[in-house]
């Protein structure tokens, strides 16, 4: 009897037979430049020429050591923001080295650090390199401490630094960026310091407070959301993801035309014309048309988004149903419902759906749980002074594929 591993060489493994010689199958040539965290070259970024160059001219002092300007970049997701504030960096980095300047570049991502020490101990750490014999320990030191630290590894190994904070409206207060702004005139440091601030919250400028504002200056860049000429060229740019032949010509028009219609990003348009592929490779089949563009979003998207809600309680199902008819029937462009607005929908989808509606507090939880899968997306609102804060909330699917779902959706009046 043959031992597993034992397989002839001459017919290879059957599980393996799709994948051909380049690693890959009948239907992508790379499809690595699909991939959503996959960092584009220059030559791939697309109608964001005039955003580079004034952020580079921003902090561009930076490159011989001069005191850069810190900027804030604004715009809806996925136009582009983490990109060029990724790009403008690198380029400012090598810039600096060729003119023999220290200069320390990082990027945070707020959302992804827990409070303000954690933040300051992943920049510090960020730019620590192993000779500058400052320790950066993950815990055990005060927040205090952190920022001692970061100040005496700039002034032992730099001169002057850009650090990227991107998601900064997730931090808990202003105090970040109190502290680095105004790091060098209260003499705790004294290298020059830019601070790209990023954030896809258009409102986020009216939660800091006058003393940051003004610290920070007022250089703000806004990101409008993409067109569906430049999806397209975006798309166009990536093409070559796909074997030569496999992708009829209409696919990328069609995709862009979809993403453009709908919120113009790139993210998502790149994801889709991604799922296309996929839908092919899955199916075995060898081109890639606009019939599986559209299938693909059904199918892919229903499939991931039942995954993401399986064992969830029937009535996130509802939650679900009242977002994707309020998102469904709103004219408007905007897709943001407030806690309240969904309730209403939702005790309406309880109605149609013959069951007891449940308590708003139990419906703020399952929202939040929501959130966690990525199914919806939720923001805290600032209403003003005086009136606190309220949260609004986005479904971060097509509607169409969240009825999808169920063979008799509930469809119910959102006025
Ligand atoms: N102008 C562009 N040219 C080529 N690719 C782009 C362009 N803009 C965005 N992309 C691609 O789209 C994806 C999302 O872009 P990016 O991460 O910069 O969005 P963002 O504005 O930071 O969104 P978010 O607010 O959600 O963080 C990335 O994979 C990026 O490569
Ligand atoms: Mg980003």
């Amino acid at each position: 009897m043959q031992e597993s591993g034992e397989t002839s060489t001459g017919t290879g493994d059957e599980l393996f037979q799709a994948v051909d010689e380049s690693g890959d199958h009948t239907i992508f040539a790379n499809r690595e430049l699909l991939n959503i965290d996959h960092v584009p070259d220059e030559t791939r970024i697309v109608g964001r020429d005039e955003h580079i160059r004034d952020l580079a001219n921003e902090v561009g002092p930076a490159v011989t050591g001069g005191p850069p300007n810190s900027v804030i970049l604004y715009g809806k997701t996925g136009s582009g923001k983490s990109l060029v504030a990724n790009h403008v960096m690198d380029r400012a980095q090598k810039e600096a080295q060729r003119r023999d300047t220290h200069l320390a570049t990082v990027t945070v991502d707020c959302a992804q650090a827990k409070g303000e020490a954690d933040t300051i101990q992943s920049i510090a750490d960020g730019i620590n390199p192993p000779e500058s014999g400052v320790k950066v320990p993950t815990r055990g030191i005060s927040t205090n401490e952190y920022y001692n630290r970061l100040w005496e590894i700039l002034d032992r190994e730099y001169d002057a630094a850009l650090i990227t904070l991107d998601e900064v409206d997730r931090l808990d207060d202003d105090n970040i960026l109190m502290l680095l702004s105004r790091a060098r005139e209260a003499e705790k440091v004294d290298v020059p310091i830019g601070i790209i601030s990023i954030s896809n919250k258009v409102n986020f400028r009216d939660q800091m407070t006058e003393r940051v504002k003004s610290s920070l200056g007022h250089n703000e860049f806004i990101f409008d959301p993409y067109d569906g000429e430049q999806l397209r060229r975006i798309l166009n740019n990536r093409k070559d993801a796909f074997k030569e032949e496999v992708l009829h010509s209409g696919v990328i028009p069609k995709t862009a035309a979809l993403a453009a219609q709908r919120h113009g990003d790139a993210r998502k348009a790149i994801r889709l014309l991604r799922h296309a592929g996929d839908y092919a490779k899955n199916n075995d089949l060898d081109e890639v048309t606009e019939v599986h563009l559209d299938l693909a979003q059904e199918q892919a998207e229903g499939e991931r988004l039942k995954e993401l809600i399986a064992g969830l309680p029937p009535h996130s199902k509802y939650l679900l149903y009242a977002l994707a008819n309020l998102t469904a029937k709103t004219a408007d462009e905007r897709d943001w419902f407030r806690t309240t607005v969904i309730y209403d929908v939702y005790t309406k989808v309880c109605e149609a759906e013959g069951t007891d509606d449940l308590t708003t507090d139990t419906i703020r939880s399952l929202l939040s749980e929501l959130a966690f899968l990525e199914v919806t997306e939720s923001n805290q609102e600032y209403g003003g002074m005086g009136k606190g804060t309220y949260k609004e909330h986005r479904l971060l699917w097509e509607p169409s594929v969240v009825f999808k779902m169920d063979p008799d959706p509930a469809q119910v009046d959102v006025d």
